[in-house]
């Protein structure tokens, strides 16, 4: 791997291939926003900070303007229960808290079990359970304040949404679909439009009309952001639809440097993993280090390449200056990976420790206070 001529802690995951993104999906790079929320006073999460959120479309025209103003503003994003939830799933929730605690922003949380039934032929039962169990349950551990948050199975959202769901079919061409998923089940298709209605549904008065709306997503999910921002505009005079603002973050990457994914559960930190399990998983990461110790008190490691230090950077080490200092004690030979991942293991203990303690209640309070749907 290529290294960067700089030194930038911030610079962890192929940074070109997101440049590419901005570039070639339109999608507005992150940088000049966050100098405009410092004009504007607003406090500029973790995750902006460190550049995860590279990208975005609109947020300055809808979210900074909004609060500038005083009006109100929704933060929204779903998740499909599919599997068990992990590292990747917290970076979002993370997102949330900072939208919830810092900005005071609502937040509204699809529970996409429509998506997971058809499009992944997942039995209801199971996703109903995982859905309350792992997603919402863990939600809650790690912070969401329940009173303040909306969860809602897309099944049970009620009428004026499955409104928007049959009104936004009449108005989308088979290509604008092919963009999403390539090629076309009537599954993905109803699954579009659904996730179309997540995202623009809050704008109606029914649920709060809230006009200012952002949706966190992973670059992967910029075709539907495109969708629902297109389907705004059209019925902008019908609905009053405002386009909703989005942003783009960096994935984690899984412990061999691959996908972090349910499927792929022996590279994937869980929430809910016991500690032992964990802790072999992080010991078995793929680092960025030399092939023996001389060489890397020589060379230095790599923390770019480094999985251990993906935890560190996505907010493992909360600290800037501490991270800084990780970084540089990594490049210039000072840090060894044995003695960095008994602290990184350190660390996750801790967290999983007190996430885990959290966990049996959250998931007591998550079956009240989302509506599970009847079947
Ligand atoms: N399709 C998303 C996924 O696979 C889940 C999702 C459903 C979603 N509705 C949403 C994401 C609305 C963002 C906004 O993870
Ligand atoms: Fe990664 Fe730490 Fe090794 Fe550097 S010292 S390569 S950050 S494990």
């Amino acid at each position: 791997m290529a290294e960067p001529s700089s030194v930038d802690p911030w610079g962890t995951v192929k940074i070109k291939d997101y440049d590419q993104l901005v570039k070639v999906f339109g999608i507005q790079p992150f940088h000049t926003v966050m100098r405009l929320m410092v004009e504007k006073g607003l406090p500029l999460s973790l995750h902006m900070r460190r550049g995860i959120i590279f990208g975005h479309r609109d947020f300055d025209k809808v979210i900074v303007s909004a609060l500038e103003r005083g009006e109100k503003a929704a933060v929204l994003t779903g998740f499909m229960p599919s599997g068990r939830f992990h590292l990747g799933h917290k970076l979002t929730v993370d997102q949330l808290l900072y939208y919830q605690r810092s900005l005071g922003v609502k937040v509204f949380v699809a529970l996409a079990d429509a998506e997971a039934y058809s499009v992944r032929r997942l039995p209801r039962e199971k996703v109903i359970k995982l859905a309350v169990e792992e997603y919402v349950a863990s939600m809650i551990a790690l912070g969401l304040d329940p009173e303040k948050t909306t969860f809602y199975f897309q099944t049970n959202r009620g009428t004026p949404y499955y409104r928007l769901i049959q009104m936004f079919s009449g108005k989308v061409t088979a290509s604008e679909f092919q963009d999403i998923y390539g090629d076309l089940t009537p599954a993905k298709v109803v699954a579009a439009l659904t996730q179309a209605a997540d995202i623009l549904h809050v704008e109606l008065e029914e649920y709060g009309g809230y006009k200012n709306v952002v949706v966190p997503v992973g670059a992967d999910q910029d075709p539907h952001i495109r969708l629902a921002r297109d389907l705004a505009d059209r019925f902008s005079r019908d609905l009053g639809l405002k386009k909703p603002a989005a942003t783009y973050h960096k994935l984690i990457r899984g412990l061999d440097g691959g996908k972090m994914s349910s499927s792929r559960p022996d590279f994937t930190i869980f929430l809910s993993d016991p500690p032992d399990l964990a802790r072999r998983k992080l010991m078995a990461a793929l680092t960025g280090g030399r092939a023996t110790a001389e060489e890397q008190r020589r060379l230095g490691g790599v923390p770019e390449a480094c999985t251990v230090y993906d935890l560190y950077l996505f907010g493992l080490i909360p600290n800037d200056r501490e991270l800084r200092r990780v970084y540089e004690d990594c490049r210039g030979g000072r840090l060894l990976c044995g003695a960095c991942k008994r602290m990184a293991w350190n660390l996750l203990e801790e967290f999983l420790k007190n996430f885990q303690e959290r966990l049996e209640q959250a998931k007591e309070i998550a079956w009240k206070v989302v509506e599970a749907p009847s079947f």
